[in-house]
């Protein structure tokens, strides 16, 4: 599964591309933050959507870099990875696949991406923050050896780039 995943920096055709995987295959809570307004892909929610990404990741001085997922040829989900200003070489990684292709490893080969994506940009520490019932980050977690520490409705993990090279 790993060689058929890899992240392709983002541009305005991906966020179309990506808008329409949302859109078809995933929940807007899993991809972007709270909107309010009726529940799911509203006109609305959809524009939230690319304002979110072109004001992060497309503006003229992103806050972070977003990633399209490509599985095979085709758009599979996004990753991102966003420096943290409250600790020095650390940077946030997210990440949301489209239901149709979890639970197969893409979300691991992902992960796998990220983490050299973050050591190579010259980052030491990779956070990850989800709630206490994604039981598929707290595996992917596990798979690396790092223990996701619970804080009320949070749980975080920081991972030492340095000793998960090794
Ligand atoms: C979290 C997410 C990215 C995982 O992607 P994925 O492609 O399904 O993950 P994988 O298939 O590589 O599986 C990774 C591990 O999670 C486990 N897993 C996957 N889905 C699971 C589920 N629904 N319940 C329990 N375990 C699950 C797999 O068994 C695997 O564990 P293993 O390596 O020990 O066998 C995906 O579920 C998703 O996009 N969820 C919605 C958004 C989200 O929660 N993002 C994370 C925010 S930090």
């Amino acid at each position: 599964m790993c060689s058929e995943v890899s992240l392709q920096p983002f541009d305005q055709g991906l966020l179309k591309e990506l808008l329409h995987v949302a859109v078809e295959d995933a929940d807007p809570g899993e991809v972007m933050p709270p909107v309010p307004g009726p529940g799911g892909w509203t006109p609305e929610r959809q524009a939230a959507f690319v304002r979110f990404h072109e004001s992060r990741s497309l503006a003229a001085d992103p806050v972070e870099a977003t990633f399209a997922v490509i599985v095979g040829e085709r758009v599979a989900g996004a990753a991102r990875l966003c420096p943290l200003e409250e600790a020095a070489r650390a940077v946030e990684a997210g990440v949301w696949i489209g239901r149709s292709h979890r639970g197969v490893g893409v979300g691991r080969a992902v992960l796998g991406c990220l983490l050299d994506r973050a050591r190579a940009d010259g980052f030491g520490t990779l956070f990850v923050s989800t709630t206490p019932d994604n039981t598929a980050v707290k595996a992917l977690m596990a798979g690396i050896g790092v223990d996701l520490v619970r804080d009320g409705d949070v749980v975080t993990a920081w991972v030492d780039l340095a000793a998960e090279a090794q």
